[in-house]
C-alpha cells in the first residue's frame, strides 16, 4: 500500500503577525538563518545563553552510537539551580513564580525566593530519606504547587522522577512503580476535582498491597501531602507526612551540579499496543529546548507576562511548560487545580480575568468543548489581557482555531499550533509568533535547529503538495534518550522503520502544502483506505467541525464490502442546535456538507450523533474503540479511557 495520504481539504486563510506584536516578540527571522548555517553551533549557543553551566561543555552532540545521543556531554549543570536559585541571585526573588488557584477558590502566591526555599527543604527531606542520584521517585499528586516542588527537589538531588497522572488507577500506578523500581512515592490525601475531594492515597496503598510484587519490594516510604483534609489509612514506618518532614528540614541546600546527560525523568506513555513505555529524558539538552521554546515559540517575557499552561503535571506538557521551561526562564505562571467547569462553566475565563493572563496554552479538546457550550460563556469575561494563544496535543481543526482566535483571543492574538510528543520532550514544529504568518490548522515549520520531513514508506522525501509520514531527520537536544530498561524497544519503535536513513519515525501522518508548510494528519494507525484512497481522519473531522452545528467529530474507517473501508463519523453537536433540530435531519445535512466540502469520496457512510467521545485522560480521541463499534465488534480494552461509561452508551446507541 502506498503511504501517500490523499489531500482533500483546502484552507486559504492567513494571518500575518501585527507590527505591534512583531516589534516586541522574542523571536526573529534571524534565528532560522543562524540555525541553518550551523545547526549544532546554534544549539550550543542556545545552551550557553539560556542556561547556567557549573562546568561548561566543550562537546555539543555525540551521535557516534545512534540512536543513543549525548548532548553537551562533558558539561555539568543543576536543573534546579537554573529554575530557582539563579533568579533569586539575580535579584528577582520577589517575582511571583506560581499563582496557584485551588478548585475550591483558595489561592497561593509563591515567589521565586519562597519556591527556592521550599525546594531546598524538600531536597533535604529526600536526602534524609536516603534518596540521591539515580534513585527513582514516583510523584502521584494533584495539580498543586507541591507537585512542582517535588519534581524540582528530585532534580536538585539528581534523582529521577516518574510523575504518574493522578487520574490513573492503582493498577496503572503499580505497573509504573514496578517498571521503574521506585524507592519513594510522593502522594496526597486527595485533590479537588469537580467540587469533591478525589482521593489518591488509597490507590497508592492498593498498588503497594500485594506482598511479593516489585513495587512492594522497592518502595521504602510514602510521603503524603495534606491537601484534601480527609482521613487516610496509615502504614507505620512506611508513611510520612510531607509537612512534618519539611518542618524539620533545613532551608539551606546547595545545588550540586550533575552531568548534562544525568536522567531527569521517566514519563510513561501508552502506545496503541503493549505496556506503557517509560520515556527517558535527561538534563542539559532537555532544559535547553524547553527554555528555548518557552522563550521563542510561547514568546514569554518573564518580567511582564502571566503565562498559563493548562496541562496537568502528569503529562509531558506539564513537565516542559509548567515545571521546567517557565521556571528556568523566570516566568510568572498560573497553576489551577481543578476542572474547567467547576463550579461553573466559565471558570477558566474567570481565572484569565482574575490574574490578567497574557499567554494561554491549552489543547484542542478543551477548545472544542468550549465551542460546544457556546461563546456566550467566555464573552461574560474580560479576556483582553491575552496576547498569544497556544495549542498542543492533537491537530486543531481550522474552525476550532478560528473560534479560539476570535472568541478567546478577541480576533487579534496570534495562535501557535505546536506539534511535539512525549518523546520529543519539547515543541518541534510550530509557527514563530511575530515572524510566521499563521495558517489555521497547520503547525507549519520546524523550529530553528530542528530538521523534519515528510517521506513515503521507503523514506523518500515527498514533494510539496503531498502527504506521507512525518520523520525527524537529525537528532535534537530534548530527544528521548531511551525507553527505561528496554533499549530494544526504543530502537524498534522509533528507529527501525527508517534505519537506513537514520530517521526518527514519529508515527504521525503529515502533508506538505505548496509552501512547504506542514499539516499534521493524525496517527498513521488511524488513516483510512476508501476505494484505494488513503484519507486522513483529521481532514474529514475538520470538515465536519466546519459545519456550524458541529462541536466535535471523530472519524474512523469501518470495513465495507464495496469500498474496502467506509467513512463512519461520530459527531457531537453544539447545544444550541440540538434544541431546534432533529439528530437525523442534522446527520443528513452533514453527509451532504462533507461531500460538498471535500468531495464524495469522503462522504460518511454513517453518522452517529453522540453526547460524548471516548477520550484518553489527556483528551485524545481513542478511534480504535470507535472502529470496534463501527465494525460491530466487541469493544476492546477501555482501561485507558477517562470515562469508561462512554463506550457502553455509544455501543448501545449504534446497535
Ligand atoms: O499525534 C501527535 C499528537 O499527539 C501525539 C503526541 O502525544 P503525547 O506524547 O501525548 O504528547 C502530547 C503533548 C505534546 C503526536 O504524535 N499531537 C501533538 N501535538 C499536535 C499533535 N497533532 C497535531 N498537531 C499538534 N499540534
Amino acid at each position: 500500500m502506498s503511504s501517500q495520504i490523499d489531500h482533500l481539504l483546502d484552507e486559504n486563510r492567513r494571518f500575518a503577525p501585527s507590527a505591534e506584536f512583531a516589534a516586541q516578540a522574542n523571536g526573529t527571522a534571524e534565528l532560522y538563518e543562524r540555525a541553518a548555517a550551523d545547526r549544532e553551533g546554534f544549539w550550543a549557543d542556545q545552551a550557553r545563553e539560556l542556561l547556567h553551566w557549573h562546568t561548561p561543555f566543550t562537546e555539543v552532540l555525540d551521535w557516534s552510537n545512534p540512536p543513543f545521543a549525548k548532548w553537551f556531554g562533558d558539561g555539568e549543570l543543576s536543573v534546579a539551580y537554573n529554575c530557582l536559585d539563579r533568579h533569586v541571585e539575580a535579584g528577582n526573588g520577589d517575582r511571583v513564580a506560581i499563582l496557584f488557584e485551588g478548585e475550591p477558590g483558595d489561592t497561593r502566591r509563591i515567589t521565586y525566593a519562597e519556591l527556592t526555599a521550599e525546594v531546598k527543604k524538600a531536597a533535604n527531606m529526600l536526602e534524609s530519606l536516603g534518596i540521591g542520584q539515580g534513585d527513582r521517585v514516583a510523584i502521584y499528586l494533584p495539580m498543586i504547587p507541591e507537585a512542582v516542588i517535588a519534581m524540582l527537589a528530585c532534580a536538585r538531588v539528581g534523582a529521577i522522577h516518574s510523575v504518574v497522572f493522578g487520574g490513573f488507577s492503582a493498577d496503572s500506578l503499580r505497573s509504573r512503580l514496578d517498571d521503574a523500581a521506585a524507592r519513594l512515592v510522593i502522594t496526597a490525601d486527595g485533590g479537588y476535582r469537580k467540587g469533591k475531594v478525589s482521593p489518591l492515597k488509597p490507590a497508592v496503598d492498593q498498588a503497594l498491597a500485594d506482598r511479593g510484587t516489585g513495587a512492594q519490594e522497592t518502595v521504602e516510604h510514602v510521603v503524603v501531602v495534606r491537601r484534601g483534609g480527609n482521613d487516610v489509612a496509615w502504614t507505620e514506618d512506611r508513611d510520612l507526612w510531607w509537612h512534618d518532614l519539611l518542618d524539620q528540614a533545613s532551608a539551606e541546600h546547595e545545588a550540586r551540579p550533575f552531568p548534562a546527560e544525568n536522567p531527569l525523568y521517566i514519563l510513561y506513555t501508552s502506545g496503541t499496543t503493549g505496556k506503557p513505555k517509560g520515556v527517558v529524558h535527561t538534563s542539559g539538552g532537555y532544559l535547553t529546548q524547553a527554555v528555548f521554546t518557552n522563550k521563542y515559540i510561547l514568546d514569554i517575557h518573564p518580567d511582564t507576562d502571566v503565562f498559563w499552561c493548562t496541562a496537568d503535571i502528569g503529562w509531558v506538557t506539564g513537565h516542559t511548560y509548567v515545571a521546567y521551561g517557565p521556571l528556568a526562564l523566570g516566568a510568572t505562571q498560573v497553576m489551577y487545580e481543578g476542572t474547567p467547569e467547576t463550579p461553573q462553566p466559565g471558570r477558566w475565563w474567570d481565572i484569565v480575568q482574575k490574574y490578567g493572563v497574557t499567554i494561554l496554552y491549552t489543547a484542542p479538546t478543551a477548545i472544542r468543548s468550549f465551542m460546544k457550550q457556546g461563546r456566550q460563556i467566555p464573552q461574560q469575561y474580560d479576556l483582553s489581557t491575552l496576547r498569544l494563544l497556544g495549542s498542543v496535543g492533537e491537530p486543531i481543526n481550522p474552525e476550532a482555531w478560528i473560534w479560539y482566535r476570535d472568541i478567546i483571543g478577541g480576533g487579534k492574538t496570534p495562535i501557535v499550533d505546536t506539534w511535539w510528543q512525549t518523546e520529543t520532550g519539547a515543541t518541534m514544529i510550530a509557527p514563530m509568533p511575530g515572524v510566521t504568518s499563521t495558517k489555521p490548522g497547520s503547525a507549519q515549520v520546524p523550529l530553528p535547529g530542528i530538521s523534519v520531513d515528510v517521506v513515503d514508506e521507503q523514506g523518500n522525501r515527498v514533494e510539496n503538495g503531498n502527504g506521507g509520514l512525518l520523520v525527524v531527520t537529525e537528532p535534537w537536544p530534548s530527544m528521548l534518550r531511551g525507553v527505561w530498561g528496554d533499549p530494544e524497544r526504543f530502537t524498534e519503535t522509533y528507529w527501525a522503520k527508517f534505519a537506513d536513513q537514520g530517521y526518527y519515525f514519529a508515527g504521525d501522518g503529515a502533508r506538505k502544502d505548496e509552501d512547504g508548510d506542514i499539516w499534521l494528519l493524525g496517527r498513521v494507525d488511524d488513516v483510512m483506505n476508501v476505494s484505494g484512497h488513503r484519507l486522513s481522519t483529521t481532514e474529514i473531522e475538520s470538515a465536519l467541525v466546519a459545519h456550524e452545528a458541529t462541536a466535535e467529530a471523530a472519524v474512523v474507517g469501518a470495513k465495507d464490502d464495496t469500498t474496502g473501508e467506509a467513512v463512519v463519523a461520530f459527531v457531537i453537536l453544539k447545544e444550541s442546535y440540538l434544541a431546534v433540530h432533529t439528530p437525523e435531519g442534522l446527520a443528513t445535512q452533514l453527509r451532504v456538507w462533507v461531500s460538498e466540502q471535500i468531495g464524495p469520496i469522503a462522504r460518511p457512510r454513517d453518522i452517529y450523533i453522540v453526547g460524548e467521545l471516548p477520550k484518553t485522560r489527556s483528551g485524545k480521541i481513542m478511534r480504535r474503540l470507535l472502529r470496534d463499534v463501527a465494525d460491530g465488534r466487541e469493544v476492546g480494552d477501555t482501561t485507558t479511557l477517562a470515562d469508561t461509561a462512554v463506550m457502553s452508551i455509544i455501543s448501545a446507541q449504534v446497535k
